[in-house]
């Protein structure tokens, strides 16, 4: 049988996620109650994880044969893989939003279908909004539903750290475009406008935009490319032009605010409390806060002992989050 210390390494392998030690000690667990003349359970427990081998190696093929996960060279500083497994009943979105965004998917699936026919699927969103308000969960929900890994870039880091080859980086990153298919977020795009830039670097920041906008436009891969900003108003329009899909996200009204609060405490009880007081109490926050304070109030019930949540809790919650004023932070 196995010792305390291999039942103990058993829970903390698990705990960690870490399968080659999990199996290993439950090896050694085998090896040891074959020593012991147990054979049968020896063999049976050596077929169980041979079995549960094959298993997790199968499932963990997509993620081998992705050739940027392993960091090569200069792609790991540039760009994170993840494998969201986000839906699209996650977000709460406006009709609108939510049409387009369902259109990009059956386009995306339907690809095949378009390709015969000389169709292109949408493939380019160009995602403008507040803080909080869904463009990362947007990227993350397009790659869940696609089954594809989801690449996130950081334009502002890359410009900030590799100024003077961020041209070249970017190459490297479309590059990866063509060789992987996957969701390429482009966060912050608006780094790429030259308001943003120290007066001494406008020039360099200019060849950057320029490589930018050029690379988005040869770029014939299969891949969803999203770029997402908080202050369009620094968009070059050059820019716009080169999207199939611009989605403006906006704070969300109270139809979406009682949507986000309802999905945030599902496992709550909540058919006491007061919508209209609470629909108020959320007016000017982004979809996040609100998300946040569901959250915080249904902590408070918890730790008061209760699996009620109560209006007062909840209104008190949304109160203290912070509320953009206008539609953004213009200090930056
Ligand atoms: N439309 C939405 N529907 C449901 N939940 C949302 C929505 N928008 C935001 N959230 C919640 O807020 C969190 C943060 O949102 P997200 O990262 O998508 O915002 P963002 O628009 O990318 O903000 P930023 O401009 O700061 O990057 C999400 O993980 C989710 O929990
Ligand atoms: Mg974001």
């Amino acid at each position: 049988m196995a010792t305390n210390d291999q039942l103990k390494a058993l829970v903390k392998s698990h705990a960690d996620g870490d399968d080659p030690q999990f199996y290993a000690i439950a090896m050694q667990v085998a090896a040891k109650a074959a020593r012991s003349g147990q054979s049968k359970f020896a063999r049976d427990l050596r077929d169980l994880v041979d079995d549960l081998r094959k298993r997790t190696s199968a499932s963990s093929r997509v993620a081998a044969v992705v050739p940027v996960t392993q960091p090569r060279g200069e792609l790991s500083s540039l760009l994170t893989v993840s494998y969201p497994d986000a839906r699209l009943g996650d977000l709460v979105l406006s009709d609108d939003l939510g049409a387009r965004l369902r259109q990009v998917l059956l386009e995306q699936h339907q690809r095949d279908t378009l390709a015969h026919h000389g169709l292109r699927p949408a493939r380019r969103l160009l995602l403008i909004g507040p803080p909080g308000t869904g463009k990362t969960s947007t990227a993350r929900v397009l790659a869940g539903e696609l089954g594809l890994p989801l690449f996130a870039i950081r334009l502002d880091t890359i410009i900030t750290k590799f100024m003077g080859e961020t041209a070249a980086k970017l190459r490297l990153i479309f590059d990866a475009l063509v060789e992987t298919r996957g969701v390429y977020l482009f966060d912050e795009v608006d780094a790429l406008a030259g308001d943003r830039a120290a007066a001494n670097d406008v020039g360099e920041i200019r060849r950057v935009l320029n490589s930018f906008l050029q690379f988005l436009e040869e770029d014939a891969s299969e891949s969803v490319i999203v770029a997402a900003t908080n202050h369009p108003q620094l968009l070059d329009n050059a820019l716009y032009r080169r999207f199939d899909t611009v989605m403006n996200f906006v704070l969300p009204d109270d139809a979406s605010a009682q949507a986000v609060i309802k999905n945030r405490l599902a496992i709550f009880h909540i058919s006491n409390l007061s919508w209209p007081r609470a629909v108020v109490a959320a007016r000017g926050l982004s979809h996040a806060e609100i998300a946040t304070a569901a959250e915080n109030a249904a902590k408070r019930s918890v730790l008061a002992g209760r699996t009620r949540i109560l209006t007062d809790d909840l209104v008190a919650a949304l109160e203290e989050r912070p509320r953009l004023t206008g539609q953004r932070d213009e200090s930056v």
